[in-house]
């Protein structure tokens, strides 16, 4: 892909954050991914690729735009997978709290994981841990070898988790082996994208979330040579069918970085909506706003951190989607 595209992505996220953004803490989850969706969509179209989403918002039959399956952008070359999720987080936003993202993640045909709408188990790690994890391993394991392998003690590491009762285990082993914790209520892309970032303190992201959020954070951390492993957990029959009809089989096999993400032709990018740990929320000046944006490029490994100013009263669609 060419490195013009990076900028022309960040555009997407972008316009989907500072759209969303005006739903912060309105209680009215829905509403803000609805608008994110649309943002996201109506840049989508100005951009020269062949895209198909991958990943997206659902099934054909139950999201009107982005839903798998979709042609997006001018349909002129490169052919590409899309992964989006214009709003990382809706409860996040819903509430006014932390670490809510405006994502995405393009690469070459082929190349992402189809998955399913659908729990993954999950543990990523940044480039310095590449090769310390193991999903299958005792959670005690593998702090220690991450610890090893970044030169702490496991009392220094900090290991985000969703703050869910399906993780009480996990989180007692953490415990057990001294390591410190990071609840987290909703959003695990942002804190596995930042367990390569050692700025934020994140060493470790682990525990059951959502697949297609597991793609995303694995688009991220193979663009920055970290590591993700993850196992489907269908909880009904009609969910194993799914994944064994998208081609993942069997369903419950080990996904490496080769299964999550095949090839480091891949951009990934998201816009930070509210404040988090790598991204700084939209800010609104009037006819003013900010945004922060993370652009990272799989071929070269080049991150940018992009700052923009935008004039709302200028900005191409944005009445049309306020409307
Ligand atoms: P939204 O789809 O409402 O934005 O929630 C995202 C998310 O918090 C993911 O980050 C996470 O992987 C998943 O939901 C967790 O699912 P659950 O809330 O069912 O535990």
């Amino acid at each position: 892909m060419e490195r013009e595209l990076a900028l022309e992505f960040a555009r997407v996220t972008e316009l989907a954050a500072l759209a969303a953004g005006r739903w912060m803490g309105r209680g009215d989850k829905e509403a803000a991914d609805d608008a994110a969706v649309r943002a996201m969509r109506a840049v989508f179209d100005t951009i020269s690729i062949d895209g198909t989403v991958v990943i997206g918002e659902g099934e054909m039959d139950e999201a009107p735009m982005l839903y798998i399956g979709e042609k997006v952008g001018q349909g002129t070359p490169p052919e590409v997978d899309v992964a989006v999720d214009p709003l990382e987080g809706t409860n996040i936003v819903a509430k006014g709290l932390t670490g809510a993202i405006a994502v995405m993640a393009v690469a070459k045909r082929g190349s992402l994981l189809h998955a399913p709408d659908m729990y993954m188990d999950k543990i990523a790690v940044g480039p310095e841990a590449k090769g310390a994890i193991d999903l299958d391993a005792p959670v005690e394991d593998n702090l220690r070898a991450v610890a090893r392998a970044l030169g702490k003690d496991v009392s220094d590491l900090t290991v985000v988790i969703l703050d869910r009762p399906r993780h009480q285990e996990r989180i007692k082993a953490c415990r057990r082996a001294g390591a410190r914790i990071k609840l987290i209520s909703d959003g695990d892309v942002s804190p596995a994208v930042a367990t390569a970032f050692p700025e934020t303190g994140v060493d470790v992201m682990m525990g059951i979330g959502g697949a297609p959020e597991g793609v995303l954070a694995a688009a991220a951390l193979r663009c920055l040579g970290g590591e993700m492993q993850g196992r489907l957990v269908p909880m009904e029959e009609e969910e194993r069918e799914r994944a064994q009809k998208m081609g993942i089989e069997p369903v419950d096999k080990l996904l490496t970085m080769d299964d999550l993400v095949k090839d480091d032709d891949v951009i990934f990018v998201a816009t930070g909506i509210t404040d988090g740990d790598l991204l700084q929320g939209v800010r609104y000046y009037g006819q003013k706003a900010t945004t922060h944006t993370l652009v990272i490029r799989g071929t070269t490994g080049t991150v940018r951190f992009v700052k923009a100013q935008h004039r709302l009263d200028k900005k191409p669609f944005w009445e049309k989607i306020n409307d």
